[in-house]
């Protein structure tokens, strides 16, 4: 597996790889730090295409000022081992000046409910940076497949919509969140958590699947959240961002399940100084 850092890099083994191998690239874009669940997208790619390529970049864009940027975790040489491991075949980690040379001065911003609500309005700027970056990745690395996490099934729905606004020939494949035993959704974030929040953490699933069920058996998205929430503040976590009902395409807020609209129960809460985010599936019977 080859580490490539600057564009030239890339090129040669990108023109290497395609000469040896038929078949088409996917990408697996990630910011380090990788555990199970970003292994789960690489393996994605490696059973559809013949070529796959990981990014690994702290993109400094998507981050807020007061974020947690400089203590994001960073471990270039074990993420290798661990995309190699899974059957990588490059790893792209440019640093800052490869991806936004002196003088960078466009951006991708996407508009819309799926890119101005929730985390777009607790995160101002987020989906910018994201969009601006993803964008930048995909016209470098120009994949056929591109992997991305439910467990940020809206910045998956902010991507979808951007490749398909941008005419990027690339489909978008989601794959499904992995979750520890106890419930806790996969994140990098999670190491930053201490031994007391971690046993406190798999409560944010434990609202979810909760709050699901009081939807399912007809709740108001109002009332199911509200209990939902308090129930997270009741259980150790300082604040709740949001726990809301959205529809799974648009990302719209929904009243309720409605059946036949596959919709997502997404949720942003603090645990000590770090900012978990969740969500699951809300599906009727007869949803699609
Ligand atoms: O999901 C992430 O890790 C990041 O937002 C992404 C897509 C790699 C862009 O920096």
């Amino acid at each position: 597996m080859k580490l490539c850092k600057t564009l030239r890099e890339l090129q040669d083994a990108q023109h290497e790889l395609l000469e040896s191998r038929s078949g088409p690239v996917g990408f697996a874009p990630t910011m380090g730090a990788l555990h199970r669940g970003h292994a789960a997208l690489i393996e994605a790619s490696v059973r559809q295409c013949a070529i796959t390529i990981v990014s690994v970049y702290v993109n400094p864009k998507q981050f807020l000022p007061h974020e947690d940027f400089s203590a994001y975790p960073r471990s270039l040489e074990k993420d290798c081992e661990i995309a190699q491991a899974f059957g990588a075949d490059l790893v792209f980690a440019p640093d800052d000046t490869v991806l936004y040379p002196f003088g960078f001065s466009t951006k991708v911003t996407p508009e819309g409910a799926a890119a101005s609500e929730l985390e777009g309005a607790f995160r101002p700027g987020f989906f910018t940076g994201v969009a601006t970056v993803v964008a930048k990745l995909f016209q470098i690395l120009q994949p056929e497949y591109a992997f991305f996490g439910e467990k940020d099934y809206q910045q998956l729905t902010v991507i979808r919509q951007m490749t398909k606004d941008l005419n990027f020939p690339i489909e978008i494949i989601p794959v499904p969140t992995l979750r520890e035993a106890d419930g806790l959704a996969l994140s990098s974030r999670n190491v930053r958590l201490t031994a007391e929040e971690r046993k406190i953490a798999p409560k944010l699933y434990e609202a979810l699947t909760a709050t699901k069920e009081k939807l399912l058996a007809g709740a108001s998205a109002t009332s199911a959240c509200a209990e939902g929430a308090d129930f997270l503040r009741a259980n150790g976590f300082a604040s709740v961002d949001y726990l809301s009902l959205r529809d799974a395409g648009s990302f719209k807020e929904l009243p309720c399940v409605i059946p036949g609209f596959p919709a997502r129960l997404a949720v942003a809460a603090h645990l000590g100084s770090v900012r978990l985010i969740d969500n699951i599936a809300v599906e009727t019977e007869n949803s699609a």
